[in-house]
């Protein structure tokens, strides 16, 4: 049984993240979702604390998957967790050419490699960017995110 590290802003968790997830616990045995900072995406939702406490509830029922929030480099994360390599989910070839870089970069700075798994081909839509805007116009999210997820969106918009 591997560990891998699966990082990502998760602002918020949704169903893609969580097939990724589930692949990845099927195909190596463990993983850390890695709750990081996104330099690009500076204005999300929620906070990081929510971040992991949502996450974790959404992967409650995942045997061998825990939440952790990391600050820094993902290189750095997935050394401190013993990671065999970093798991990214692909949606789109959009999505390939921003990881290709990144992972080039993370096995050019310190050897750690980065493996993709495919999502399934009915999520291929689901981002994160979306649901925050839907939910933040008051619109159903429900297909795209388990209900801990819709609730919190929800309680954001009247807080
Ligand atoms: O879900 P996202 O926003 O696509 O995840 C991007 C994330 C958080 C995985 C990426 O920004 C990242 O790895 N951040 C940590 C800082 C880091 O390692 N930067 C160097 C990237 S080559």
């Amino acid at each position: 049984m591997s560990v891998v590290l699966y990082p990502g802003s998760f602002d918020p968790i949704h169903y893609g993240h969580l097939d990724v997830i589930s692949q990845a616990a099927e195909l190596f045995g463990s993983v850390v979702v890695a709750v990081m900072h996104n330099p690009q995406k500076p204005s999300g939702a929620l906070s990081t604390s929510e971040r992991v406490r949502i996450a974790q509830e959404a992967c409650s029922g995942m045997a061998n998957v825990r939440v952790e929030a990391f600050a820094g480099l993902a290189v750095d994360a997935a050394k401190t967790v013993g990671a065999l390599c970093i798991v990214k989910g692909l949606r789109t070839p959009g999505d390939f050419e921003v990881e290709q870089q990144m992972a080039h970069t993370n096995f050019a700075v310190a050897g750690v490699r980065t493996v993709y798994v495919p999502c399934q081909p009915g999520l291929s839509h689901v981002s994160s960017r979306f649901i925050r805007d839907i939910a933040a116009h008051g619109g159903d999210v429900s297909s795209m995110v388990p209900s801990v997820v819709a609730d919190a969106l929800t309680s954001l918009q009247r807080s």
